[in-house]
């Protein structure tokens, strides 16, 4: 019987010419810009394939044309800031990590659009006029901490309103009453870290929720209770663990395993790498669906959260099939490879905090 195996040249050959040409298939994806970035330049850094030079300066130039004047990125450009599209501009100009992609973020400007979108509540809505979920409570804490944005007032209630959306699942809905669902309890454990108030939730119910998310025949994880298994939750779900285990050991639980996450590692990367691959390149769903970037991007993050236990100082790793399958570690919070976050925030943290343009904890003007 063959090994699982990566099919690394596929899926790079699959990535490179997305970064230059995207089928008519990705018209519907034309408000998702900077997030086609993000997926493409996130999973080339888990393959470990260098971007050149000159690409990178053009995604730089290209998102740079997706910032708004009142701050924050849009989906394209001469469209309306919002928070999703915000996160991962900022993401993409992490991973690049040259002196061109940071100064093309103009922090007062973010600062204050995240003011523009802050509610009295705590909670976020996603653009100016949009809605409120708990997606927009971890683009904004992502991109905040990173760029050194963060000022006393900013997540003033933030961490009471995340919590209101655990329910008894154990998992978070996307609002207060909602059903519990991976991609919004990864976003508000997420902000949670971010914010150092993870021991508000209840940790233990989300550590019995998401495990009973993985499926026992398929490997892979489902979103929610009762529906199908997904490869893209490979992350949203999979990725909870590492956040959760370094709540649970900073809590002094001593009950936790110091060889591996509290998930089955090795069946979920057989269901990636057996089930997710398209033999042309580019990794999906599950079998019979087509590929596409964005899982691409969260198949490769939640193979590498499989592969990798640990941190620098305490680090295993569990690589199914040969050591060619093994994939660059990523951060467990922002989804990038922990050396960007490290360049990111030194480089960031050596400019000072902007001053808010209006009173902290005013309400926003609307109509400006
Ligand atoms: C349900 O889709 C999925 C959602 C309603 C949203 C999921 C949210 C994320 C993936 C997180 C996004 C994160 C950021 C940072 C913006 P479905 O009903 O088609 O799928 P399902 O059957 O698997 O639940
Ligand atoms: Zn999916």
């Amino acid at each position: 019987m063959t090994e699982p195996t990566l099919l690394r040249d596929q899926h790079y050959q699959y990535l490179k010419k997305g970064l230059r040409h995207l089928s008519d298939a990705y018209e519907c994806l034309d408000a998702s810009r900077p997030w086609l970035c993000y997926w493409i330049l996130h999973s080339l850094e888990l393959l470990e394939e260098p971007v050149p030079t000159a690409i990178a300066s053009d995604v730089c130039k290209f998102l740079a044309r997706c910032q708004s004047p009142t701050g924050g990125f849009a989906g394209g450009p001469c469209q309306a800031a919002h928070l999703a599209p915000t996160y991962a501009a900022v993401n993409a100009l992490c991973i690049i990590g040259t002196q061109e992609a940071y100064n093309i973020i103009d922090r007062e400007k973010l600062l204050s659009f995240l003011f523009s979108v802050k509610q009295p509540d705590g909670s976020f809505v996603m653009h100016i006029g949009g809605e409120v979920d708990v997606r927009s409570t971890y683009c904004a804490a992502s991109v905040a901490s990173l760029t050194n944005i963060m000022t006393p007032t900013l997540f003033q209630d933030t961490p009471t309103w995340i919590v209101s959306c655990q329910n008894w699942e154990g998992g978070l809905g996307g609002v207060p009453g909602l059903e519990a669902h991976g991609g919004y309890t990864f976003c508000g454990m997420a902000a949670m870290v971010i914010l150092g108030k993870e021991h508000m939730l209840d940790l233990k119910s989300l550590l019995r929720w998401v495990a009973s998310r993985q499926m026992r025949y398929e490997g892979g994880f489902q979103g929610r209770c009762n529906k199908l298994v997904d490869g893209c939750y490979s992350f949203w779900q999979a990725g909870l663990l590492p956040l959760l285990h370094r709540a649970l050991f900073k809590g002094g639980d001593s009950t936790l395993s110091l060889q591996k996450w509290m998930f089955e590692q090795q069946a979920l990367q057989e269901y990636i790498l057996l089930c997710c691959q398209n033999p042309a390149g580019g990794l999906l769903d599950k079998p019979g669906k087509s590929r596409d970037f964005y899982h691409t991007c969260y198949c490769l993050s939640g193979l590498s959260v499989a592969q990798h236990f640990g941190n620098m100082d305490l680090h295993h790793e569990l690589i199914v099939g040969r050591e060619e399958n093994r994939l660059a570690p990523s951060h467990p919070v922002y989804n990038i490879c922990p050396e960007k976050v490290a360049q990111a925030i030194q480089h960031f943290h050596q400019l000072p905090v902007p001053v808010p343009a209006q009173k902290e904890g005013e309400a926003p003007n609307r109509l400006s």
